[in-house]
């Protein structure tokens, strides 16, 4: 089996996750924070040792200003809904996942203003237009790192300095870049960081954070949930401070020692090592497909502008049959459709019916993209 869906979940995962995931369960269990015996010390000491290898991963200031969440999604649903109010001003791009856009658009109809700047037919974006969205009233940018849909890396380094000079918060989604890029919170002028566990950190579901900067106003942000968390029991009222303002209620332990577990793999492989290892995926993937008569590729054509995520049609057939023929035919999983993204299929020009995308990740080899290309190419000539 051949399993390019990574840019949804990433699978297999990295040795050492499951079992210590299966530690936790067997020999640990107890709920971190809660009390002072030492199983409950154990799991303490794993969600703070996650928290240290998130901070090392991403450059963060501080590991306890990292707020545990499900996924990136309630990670970036907190940083908006957190700190955007009526009357206050976004801009964000033309390619982002629902994951942002569906907040922004929520957020739009109870006032805010919403900026959503073009990007080009491959998902490309210029910092100037981002530049010339600003208004007097705009208070964050907010964008994801590279597309879930055609894989195309956005300049954030250039973005977060407009970010800077113009005293902006600065948003990311790190959905599809965390433990792919280097990715370094304060060079990149980052102020709120959105990752989740289950993608390119190779963690399991259920696991995910937003990551906040000293820039941001603590006392100018709502948390969504409040409740218990061990911390100054004694209050009726949420505590002021990180990460327990915003993380109320049991922590996921058991998915936070995988996500310990996959994020330290990580960093001993070392992301240059990823990076280059999927370049060279993308690379032989896109000349074999541009290669076949028939196939329209998306996105950027240079592998070192792009992730490891690539999206293409066979000209005239529908998405959905060409990822069912893969799956029955020839072994190889992928998602087709719209990938929870249709701006970015309105941006590339492939709404409604969306794209076959193959995901590859860190496991996948250069023998199965060589499978892959046999297959598209056999695909395209029988369905002529
Ligand atoms: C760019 C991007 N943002 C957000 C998400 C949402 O991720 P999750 O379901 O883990 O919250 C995805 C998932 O595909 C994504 O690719």
């Amino acid at each position: 089996m051949t399993y390019f869906d990574n840019t949804a979940t990433s699978f297999p995962k990295p040795p050492g996750v499951a079992a210590a995931m299966m530690q936790f369960m067997d020999k640990i269990g107890a709920n971190p924070g809660r009390a002072g015996h030492r199983l409950a010390n154990e799991s303490g000491r794993i969600v703070y040792a996650t928290r240290e290898a998130i901070a090392e991963l991403f450059q963060a200031p501080d590991p306890l200003r990292i707020v545990f969440t499900a996924n990136v999604t309630e990670a970036l649903n907190l940083a908006l809904c957190g700190l955007l109010k009526a009357g206050r001003h976004v801009v964000t791009s033309s390619m982002e996942h629902n994951s942002m856009m569906r907040p922004l658009r929520r957020l739009e109809q109870k006032g805010v203003e919403l900026t959503v700047v073009q990007c080009d037919s491959q998902g490309a974006l210029e910092p100037a237009h981002i530049e010339s969205a600003m208004q007097s009233n705009t208070v964050m940018i907010a964008i994801n790192q590279a597309s879930n849909v055609v894989g195309t890396i956005l300049p954030i380094s250039e973005i977060g300095q407009i970010a800077r000079k113009h005293n902006l918060l600065f948003l990311v989604d790190t959905a599809q870049t965390a433990g792919v890029l280097p990715i370094n919170m304060e060079k990149d002028n980052i102020d709120l960081l959105g990752f989740t566990g289950h993608k390119s950190l190779y963690g399991p579901m259920g696991t995910g954070g937003l990551i906040i900067g000293k820039r941001v106003n603590l006392d100018a942000f709502e948390p969504m949930k409040s409740g218990g968390t061990g911390s100054h029991s004694e209050h009726e009222q949420q505590p002021k401070f990180l990460p327990d303002k915003f993380e109320s209620g049991t922590l996921n332990v058991v998915g936070l020692a995988g996500l310990n577990a996959s994020v330290r793999w990580l960093l001993e492989q070392g992301i240059d090592l990823v990076r280059l290892h999927e370049i060279q995926l993308a690379k032989h993937l896109l000349e074999g497909l541009e290669s076949i008569n028939g196939v329209q590729i998306y996105g950027q054509q240079e592998p070192a502008k792009r992730i490891a995520t690539i999206s293409f049609n066979i000209i005239g057939k529908a998405p959905s049959e060409i990822g069912l023929r893969l799956d029955e035919d020839f072994d190889i999983l992928c998602r087709v459709g719209l990938h929870c993204s249709p701006a970015s299929h309105k941006t590339i020009g492939t709404f409604p019916t969306g794209t076959v995308r193959f995901g590859m990740g860190i496991f996948n080899t250069l023998e199965e993209v060589d499978r892959a290309i046999a297959a598209v190419q056999q695909l395209t000539e029988a369905l002529k």
